[in-house]
């Protein structure tokens, strides 16, 4: 199901204390969310089960986690696993971000096979994609971005990619305060789109949710979100601050 969704990003931000105070934040703030507008947290591995705490009176305010291993168990030290977050009731990971991608060599082959275990738990993967400056100078994005999606996702039957959420995220406008325009948001989430389209049919593609990242502001999300193609994005500076995330998801 299509969903509008304001999803944070937190990184490797924030102490117990900061944690604590932006979570009591945003779950006494009067957020414009229902059954097709959710705002998720992706917070630290730490913090998961205080985040599932302290939102728990918004059933339109979920939790995620920013990483899982390929594999359910096991002799993999310093990993968090699919079981773990179920658990502990996380029902959201974001997986392919470019960090991950660029700091700790995340192939299109091995997030594959992390959407499939977080599928096979039920937990709703937030698949990130996205060029770099490079590749958009040479005007390559498209088939850049549809490499991602094909080699990780095409792979899962009908039923299955319409539990995936998308988010772009163009590298060069991540944490540079270089945001896309929004007719550069909507041409790429448009060519996304087309790319579920081709495979899946126009019925499921336009069933996807497909989220903008990339120095979303208060002062721009309304724009962005405007788009017939972007349905909401994917925060990361701006959701450590509350007034600027109330009205990213407000927006
Ligand atoms: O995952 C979201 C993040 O990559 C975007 O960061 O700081 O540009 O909003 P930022």
């Amino acid at each position: 199901m299509r969903k509008q969704i304001a999803a944070a990003n937190w990184k490797m931000n924030g102490t117990l204390e900061q944690a604590n105070t932006l979570l009591d934040a945003f779950a006494s703030a009067a957020l414009d969310v229902n059954d097709n507008r959710l705002a998720i947290f992706a917070v630290p591995a730490p913090y998961l089960i205080l985040a599932k705490e302290k939102l728990a009176g918004n059933p339109y305010l979920q939790v995620a986690a920013q990483n899982i291993y390929s594999k359910k168990s096991g002799a993999y030290t310093g990993e968090i696993s699919v079981e773990m977050l179920q658990s502990i009731g996380i029902n959201y990971v974001v997986l392919g971000h470019s960090e991950r991608r660029e700091y700790f060599n995340e192939s299109n082959a091995f997030l594959a096979d992390k959407v499939n275990i977080a599928l096979e738990y039920n937990i709703t993967p937030i698949f990130c994609c996205g060029e770099p400056l490079n590749i958009r100078e040479a005007d390559t994005q498209n088939a850049y971005v549809a490499e991602q999606l094909t080699e990780s996702l095409f792979h899962l039957s009908a039923e299955a990619i319409q539990k995936v959420v998308i988010a772009y995220e163009p590298i060069w406008a991540i944490g540079t305060g270089k945001t896309a325009s929004s007719a550069q948001a909507q041409e790429m989430h448009a060519y996304i789109r087309s790319h579920f389209a081709a495979k899946y049919g126009a019925d499921v593609a336009n069933n996807i949710s497909i989220l903008y990242g990339g120095s979303v502001k208060a002062n721009n999300a309304v724009e962005l979100f405007s788009q017939p193609d972007v349905d909401g994005g994917l925060v990361g500076g701006a959701s450590l601050i509350v007034d600027e995330f109330v009205q990213i998801i407000n927006a």
